[in-house]
């Protein structure tokens, strides 16, 4: 299938756990991908939907706002730790869909006994955010930069602290940490590339109007 850029609006939504609640909400906007796209067997990365110029791409969490903020997609799904750590202008989040909810926190070993004075190693996923959350404590640290399991950087001494998403708090009581702060409250947004919001308008306000709608629902 090809994207069509001039005639198609492109939706560019996380793979993974936050799919299983963003399925039920596109669900009730009335926005209905294909059947292909719930296969995850299934190697496209482009799929159609019941409305005929709207496509939907799969893509992982961490790159939907690039995706957005590039023009490869006209509006996508994120979360706001994603949204923060990248903090790309070309991105205009007017909708919080009040999925996806975890938070960012700071997390070390139970037993850290440290003095908080060294400069402190940070294994991360958000060296954006991290960096900008310790320098306006006046606390320079290095952040290291990993993709995923950090839980497990404090245990090999690697890193001193952690800063990544808690979500049920499962991973780090299983990795003998403890959350220290909350740095960031997280919900996934609806994000909207500024160019095509104003090129597309018609279009996107639509999808925005489809998701109101579906959030006035589930409150109701
Ligand atoms: C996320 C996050 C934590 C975990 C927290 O990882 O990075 O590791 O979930 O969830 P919990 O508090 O419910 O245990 P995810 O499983 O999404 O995989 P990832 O490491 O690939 O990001």
């Amino acid at each position: 299938m090809s994207a069509n850029r001039s005639e198609n609006i492109i939706m560019a939504v996380p793979k993974g756990r936050i799919l299983d609640e963003l399925v039920p909400l596109m669900k009730k906007a009335k926005i209905i991908p294909e059947k292909a796209f719930f296969d995850t067997k299934d190697r496209r990365l482009l799929f159609s939907s019941n409305i005929s110029w709207l496509k939907i791409i799969r893509v992982r969490s961490f790159d939907v706002a690039t995706f957005v903020a590039f023009g490869g997609a006209d509006i996508g799904v994120a979360g706001l730790d994603v949204l923060k750590e990248f903090n790309y202008p070309e991105l205009y989040m007017p909708i919080d869909l009040k999925i996806g909810t975890c938070h960012l926190s700071i997390a070390e070993l139970k037993n850290y006994n440290k003095d908080d004075n060294i400069q402190l190693k940070i294994a991360t996923k958000y060296p954006n955010i991290t960096n900008s959350y310790f320098a306006n404590k006046g606390i320079n640290v290095n952040c290291i930069k990993i993709n995923g399991a950090m839980e497990i950087a404090p245990n090999l001494e690697m890193a001193d602290k952690i800063v990544d998403l808690v979500s049920s708090g499962k991973t780090l009581l299983a990795n003998d940490l403890v959350e220290i702060e909350n740095i960031l409250n997280v919900t996934s947004h609806l994000v909207i590339n500024r160019t095509a919001f104003k090129t597309r308008s018609k279009n996107i306000r639509d999808i925005m109007v489809f998701f109101r709608e579906a959030l006035n629902e589930k409150n109701n």
